[in-house]
């Protein structure tokens, strides 16, 4: 008897909870419940070329060497990705509210970023890069005494900049997106910006007007950013791994960057 009564409440709560997770999965947009592949949406600053950017001559679709990585370990990890375009300061945010599962998006894995969400090992390096116009001859940071200098919001650049400000007298200009820094560059609203150099050379090369030099000093790598204690970091960092010694990031890195990198 006992055991009649409790098969039947078993069944029901598995039939509530199926039809629940049937609920959530026709939703598409969150991490759905068992049974479906399921959804890990990705959020990114779609304005950062090779990392994640859209190339209008190719489609309308987000590319670049942050969403073949990401594509490369969810699919390893059995999951679906999705892409969430947003502003780079709104990405930790969104994913401590719970609107993205995990960031990639060339994010620099600061200490005041880890207190608020976990982050796998570093995938790739790039420097801080001092651009300007080509006739505004700025070669050095003293060049900038006086200067406008733009810089992404929230971003570690930012930082760089307050950094800067310390020893030379600059003012900081922010802007959500980059093309909007290089397009005040461009009109002479900045007299100077500060951008990543593996992000910046595709600039440079469309652009003849525009020169940079690196400050090599101060080097800042990318990691993939997940939620504060998320059980998939360390599944992250074991697919990392794999990908670093069986050749696939080398191949992904030669295609986005060109290969003369590390
Ligand atoms: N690495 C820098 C940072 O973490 C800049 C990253 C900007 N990324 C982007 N997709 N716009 O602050």
């Amino acid at each position: 008897m006992v055991k009649k009564w409790f098969l039947y409440s078993l069944i029901s709560i598995l039939v509530v909870g199926l039809l629940s997770a049937c609920g959530t999965s026709g939703n598409g947009d969150e991490t759905s419940g068992e049974g479906e592949k399921k959804v890990l949406v990705m959020g990114t600053s779609a304005d950062y070329p090779p990392f994640e950017y859209i190339d209008t001559e190719v489609g309308e679709e987000i590319i670049g060497f942050d969403v073949d990585l990401a594509k490369a370990i969810t699919e390893e990890l059995g999951y679906e990705l999705k892409i969430q375009d947003m502003d780079f300061g709104s990405l930790i945010t969104a994913m401590k509210s719970g609107n993205i599962d995990l960031i990639l998006a060339g994010m620099t894995p600061t200490e005041d970023r880890a207190q608020q969400v976990d982050f796998t090992d570093i995938y790739y390096t790039a420097n801080h890069m001092i651009v300007s116009l080509k006739d505004s001859n700025i070669t050095s940071l003293k060049d900038l005494e006086g200067k406008t200098v733009g810089v992404q919001m929230g971003s570690i650049q930012y930082d760089k900049a307050e950094e800067i400000a310390e020893e030379v007298n600059i003012t900081i200009e922010n802007r959500d997106r980059i093309p909007q820094i290089v397009q005040d560059l461009k009109t002479g609203r900045f007299d100077a910006a500060i951008i990543e150099d593996t992000v910046m050379k595709g600039f440079m090369e469309k652009d003849a007007d525009l020169t940079g030099f690196t400050l090599e000093s101060d080097e800042e790598g990318s990691a993939i950013a997940l939620p504060k204690g998320s059980e998939l970091t360390e599944e992250f960092n074991r697919v990392l791994k794999e990908m670093e010694e069986n050749g696939e990031m080398e191949e992904l890195i030669n295609k986005w960057f060109g290969g003369e990198e590390e």
